[in-house]
């Protein structure tokens, strides 16, 4: 049976090309190309520092590193996502509290933000807000930033998942990890994420404070003090090298930035083909008898699209349209278990039920969309969602009638 994921890397002739240029190159890694590619980035997000690094995760424990959060800190975070948005404090020695979502979009609702941010900020020394760009939806980063700004907490936007998408304010569109509303913004460019590395990640900032410490961190906390400079070669050689921070070894290859340029050159190509796969999805679904079993998030112009989800209607198990749909061939997901009900963190902080995270969590489920996906896999896809909503239908009416 041909299997249809909920989401897939598309690699072409050129990116193997570009990778395999890098291969009969003299840097496989700590090359040109990763100034490159994180030239690209700043171009795409209008954003004046990139730093590649190995992987989302990396990205945002040294955007939480380049902040010195550590024991005594504390950063508030969005509970539906993946867990690294709150690992990255624990890396720090931080502690993470938990900001409820909006049971309907899944990101960080500013009004729970608000009533708990006071009483977080009395107990820490350092605080950092850290929203979601949940699904390719950008997170309600203007109203969440002045909360934030107001008890002087930092704001780090998590948009491992919307790359290309964007937000709008009173000023128009704004793109996400452009940081007008956030100090640093991390990427992820994990196979199934808007472009591909195989592995990687970078941060991005305006602030060249940040951008150095996040460069620093990045390669061991190590400098070369005199390259560059015009000093005596002799007693000051431009071999020397000390470590002066404890840093790690979170670097991109040339390999892997190759791979994340060459994807870019198509990112909007990518972006068409995932709004058109999405409108799709969208015609067919708010008709019967799609709509009578489930729900979809509204649309929003800067939605980019990095999952396509779909909210079963009460009296409709998830659960269960998730194993029909895998017997037909169709793989889902669900995005995501909140972050709280870990047993790490249920051992670190309790039990916790947040009522808008439960909400979403309890019925959500993404449906396959990725650019590869061709429009007859969609068909094939709507036409086994179609047949499990009808048999759940008559199932309920025969119930009824008996
Ligand atoms: C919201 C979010 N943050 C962070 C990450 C971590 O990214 P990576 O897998 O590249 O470490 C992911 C990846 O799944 C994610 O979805």
């Amino acid at each position: 049976m041909h299997l249809i994921p909920y989401a897939s890397q598309w690699i072409d002739q050129s990116d193997i090309d570009a990778v395999t240029g890098i291969l009969r190159s003299p840097f496989l890694t700590q090359g040109p190309t990763v100034a490159a590619f994180e030239a690209a980035l700043n171009d795409i997000t209008g954003t004046s520092h990139s730093i590649a690094v190995s992987s989302g995760t990396a990205a945002l424990h040294l955007a939480c590193a380049a902040l010195e959060l550590g024991e005594g800190d504390v950063g508030i975070v969005s509970p539906v996502s993946f867990s690294a948005t709150a690992n990255c404090l624990r890396y720090c020695g931080a502690e993470v509290r938990f900001a409820d979502v909006d049971p309907v979009t899944g990101l960080m609702d500013p009004q729970s933000l608000a009533s708990i941010i006071g009483d977080v900020a009395k107990e820490a020394r350092q605080g950092v807000v850290i929203p979601v760009s949940l699904a390719g939806r950008v997170a309600p980063l203007g109203e969440i930033s002045k909360i934030a700004r107001n008890h002087g907490f930092y704001i780090i936007e998590d948009a491992a998942q919307s790359l290309g998408a964007f937000g709008q304010d009173a000023q128009g569109r704004f793109e996400s990890a452009s940081c007008k509303y956030s100090d640093l913004a991390t990427f992820s460019f994990h196979p199934v994420k808007h472009i591909c590395a195989g592995e990687g990640g970078a941060v991005l900032t305006n602030e060249a404070k940040w951008a150095d410490r996040v460069g620093l961190l990045r390669s061991h906390g190590i400098v070369r003090p005199w390259v560059g400079s015009d000093k005596d070669p002799i007693n000051e050689p431009p071999w020397y090298y000390e470590q002066v921070e404890l840093g790690w070894n979170y670097r991109m290859t040339d390999i892997q930035c190759a791979l994340g340029l060459s994807q870019l050159k198509r990112q909007e190509f990518f972006y068409e083909r995932r709004q058109a796969l999405a409108e799709r999805y969208r015609q067919h679904f708010k008709r019967s008898p799609f709509n009578q079993c489930f729900g979809m998030t509204p649309h929003h112009p800067g939605h980019a699209y990095h999952l396509f989800v779909i909210h079963f209607k009460d009296g409709y198990s998830r659960d269960d349209a998730h194993v029909f749909l895998k017997s037909h061939g169709v793989l889902t997901q669900v995005h995501h278990v909140p972050i709280y009900k870990h047993p790490y963190y249920v051992n670190r902080y309790g039990e916790q039920a947040l009522p808008g995270a439960e909400a979403y969590f309890k019925n959500c489920l993404s449906i396959p969309l990725f650019p590869k996906m061709t429009f007859s896999e969609q068909d094939k896809v709507i036409a086994v969602i179609e047949s499990y909503c009808k048999q759940k239908l008559n199932h309920a009416r025969t119930a009824v009638s008996v």
